[in-house]
């Protein structure tokens, strides 16, 4: 046991010798260190209080304006060998990008405090769940990381137990773009971040390790670490199914996590549960299924566009004990975003609100908040064996094509259908319209390895005794010839999952099509919903011109993984191919 400690130890001494701290605290992850560190964020400037009677606990955080967001070009997954980072990552040799990011932390935490914060992801107890301790000079970060995981004292008991962690260590540095790089080293389950505050930069539980190390680990063990939310559907009968879904970022996880069941779903007795909204780690029981749960402990979600009516769970759960990051101000110092009622007086980077400087608070602004606080939080969430999986959807913005949903004939079908899954950028965001990008299983930032490996693993799960959930494909994004959606999106969206749970209970026949399994007439339910009867039909159309062009572009995409791409995946897409030219 002792030797176990001491490995930590030794790493964190090891740490401070090279950052040169003034001081060193072992977090314990209590409310009171919680309200200490509050009070001296307060003191410094790091922290501004918030109205205290409207938002009970909330704090908002200005972030350095050149620092507000991930930074892909400067991430490096550094395997030892540079063929296993595949064509999906940035790659550096580790020995070099140690050297290069060690000389960043010489001498970085003079005068200051580094803080030791160890944490679970996960339910402490559970044994899906991989621990990790995170060593800053941020008190940000480690507020933001007592929301967002199981930090402290218990973690640290079962990392003293199990002996293993992954490393993180975080400094701020001088928040110079040319001075910031964040590191995984994945053979070494280490991460090494330097120069940004920003979240996904700097919770290195977050992407970091939930993602990108645990990606890795979850390979090696024969588990999935995905990008997907994790939601609990409860029927009338108080029966709940649980569907893992994975969308690019702003792409709605959130949203479809905290769902909102239209006004007739809700009279008849249909309940959402909210277990996961943007990280799921999978692993198959004895029975075969797949079991979830949800790492995190709290929610880090996009400020801007949240409001009554497109998350309501959402904005009730961030009423209390909850950080603001870059989200402008009212008059009476409450935090307001741009989808909100009333009207800022202070931008985000604290000037007078001016709408020529752009919108008030940063697209990118941010919420910190503990699950708990979610109207829908599922109780299953900590459960220590996870909750079973029924479906698996993957899901992009794409204007045309994909039909609103459509289900995988099997599992390798479905391993395709996420393979291929991509995202469309509109006129507003690049001034190039229908540019499609591909974003494989929504994991192209976070996938710690070669994707042609990722695949394989996917495929790996297809074996005898499995009973894996079923695959399907959303699209809540199709546009008519008016360019405006088809589809109404948002709490409508459990018309899609009641159908999903349908096929799942053997209740749906569906209609199957080359590409994929659709609703049969009027297995969609679509009373109440004053859907044109066209929309209906386009949303459900396949075309298969378009479809044959886009097989030759999923093959074409598919190329770029050169030998490393499973055949398998590869005679898949022949497969669906060839069924398009004999229709
Ligand atoms: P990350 O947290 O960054 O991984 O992203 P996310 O997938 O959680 O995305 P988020 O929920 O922040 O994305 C929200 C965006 O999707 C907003 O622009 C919403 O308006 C939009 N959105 C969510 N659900 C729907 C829907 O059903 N239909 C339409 N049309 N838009 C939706
Ligand atoms: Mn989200
Ligand atoms: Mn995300």
């Amino acid at each position: 046991m002792a030797s176990k400690l001491e490995a930590l130890e030794r790493w964190v001494n090891e740490v401070a010798a090279r950052t040169r701290p003034a001081k060193i605290h072992w977090c314990d992850g209590s409310e009171a260190e919680y309200q200490q560190l509050v009070k001296e964020m307060l003191a410094d400037g790091t922290l501004i209080e918030l109205n205290q009677q409207t938002h009970p606990g909330c704090y908002l955080h200005r972030s350095n304006p050149s620092d507000v967001a991930r930074v892909e070009h400067l991430t490096f997954v550094c395997h030892k060998n540079e063929e296993d980072a595949g064509p999906n990552n940035h790659w550096m040799d580790p020995a070099e990008a140690h050297a290069k990011i060690d000389a960043l932390f010489d001498g970085c935490m003079e005068g200051r405090t580094m803080y030791v914060i160890p944490y679970c992801m996960g339910p402490i107890g559970s044994p899906l769940s991989r621990c990790g301790v995170e060593i800053t000079d941020s008190p940000y970060v480690v507020a933001n990381m007592r929301i967002m995981t199981r930090m402290g004292k218990a973690a640290q008991e079962r990392i003293e137990r199990e002996g293993t962690f992954v490393r993180g260590l975080h400094s701020t540095g001088e928040l110079d773009p040319e001075r910031r790089f964040i590191m995984h080293f994945p053979e070494e389950r280490t991460i090494k971040s330097y120069g940004s505050g920003y979240g996904g930069n700097a919770l290195l539980g977050k992407k970091c390790h939930a993602l990108r190390i645990a990606c890795n680990q979850a390979r090696d063990e024969g588990w999935l670490a995905e990008h997907m939310l994790i939601v609990g559907i409860e029927n009338p009968q108080g029966e709940t199914r649980y569907i893992a879904a994975a969308f690019p970022s702003a792409c709605g996880k959130t949203n479809l996590a905290m769902l909102i069941p239209p006004e007739g779903y809700r009279r008849d007795g249909w309940k959402v549960w909210t277990v996961g909204d943007d990280i799921c780690w999978m692993r198959p029981g004895e029975d075969g299924r797949l079991y979830a749960i949800n790492p995190e402990a709290g929610f880090f979600g996009v400020a801007p566009g949240t409001s009554t009516a497109t998350n309501s769970n959402a904005l009730q759960s961030i009423s209390r004990d909850t950080i603001f990051t870059n989200v402008a101000v009212t008059a009476d110092n409450q935090p307001w975003w741009e989808g909100l009622p009333g009207t800022p007086v202070t931008d985000w980077q604290g000037r007078p609100y001016d709408p020529a400087n752009g919108p008030a608070a940063h697209p990118n602004s941010r919420f910190t908040v503990s699950a708990k606080q979610c109207p829908t939080w599922s109780e299953k969430a900590e459960d220590a064996q996870g909750v079973p999986i029924d479906a698996i959807v993957f899901g992009g913005r794409r204007p045309s094509l994909l039909p609103l949903v459509m289900e995988a004939r099997d599992w390798a079908h479905g391993v395709l259908m996420g393979a291929a899954m991509g995202s469309e950028t509109t006129a507003a965001a690049t001034g190039a319209v229908g540019v499609l990008r591909r974003d494989s299983m929504a994991m192209k930032p976070f996938c710690g390895y070669h994707y042609g490996d990722y695949f394989a693993h996917w495929l790996s799960f297809d074996q005898p005794g499995m009973n894996l959930p079923k695959i399907f494909h959303v699209n809540w994004f199709r546009k008519g010839k008016d360019g405006r959606f088809l589809w109404p999106g948002f709490g409508e969206n459990l018309r899609v999952l009641e159908w999903m749970i349908n096929r799942v209970e053997g209740k749906a026949r569906g209609v199957e099509t080359p590409v994929g399994i659709v609703p049969a007439e009027g297995e969609l339910k679509l009373d109440g919903l004053n859907l044109p009867r066209e929309a209906a039909t386009e949303l459900l159309d396949i075309d298969t011109a378009g479809w044959q062009a886009e097989l030759d572009a999923i093959g074409a995409y598919l190329d770029t993984f050169g030998t490393r791409l499973p055949e398998r995946l590869r005679q898949e897409q022949r497969r669906v191919a060839s069924g398009l030219s004999a229709d």
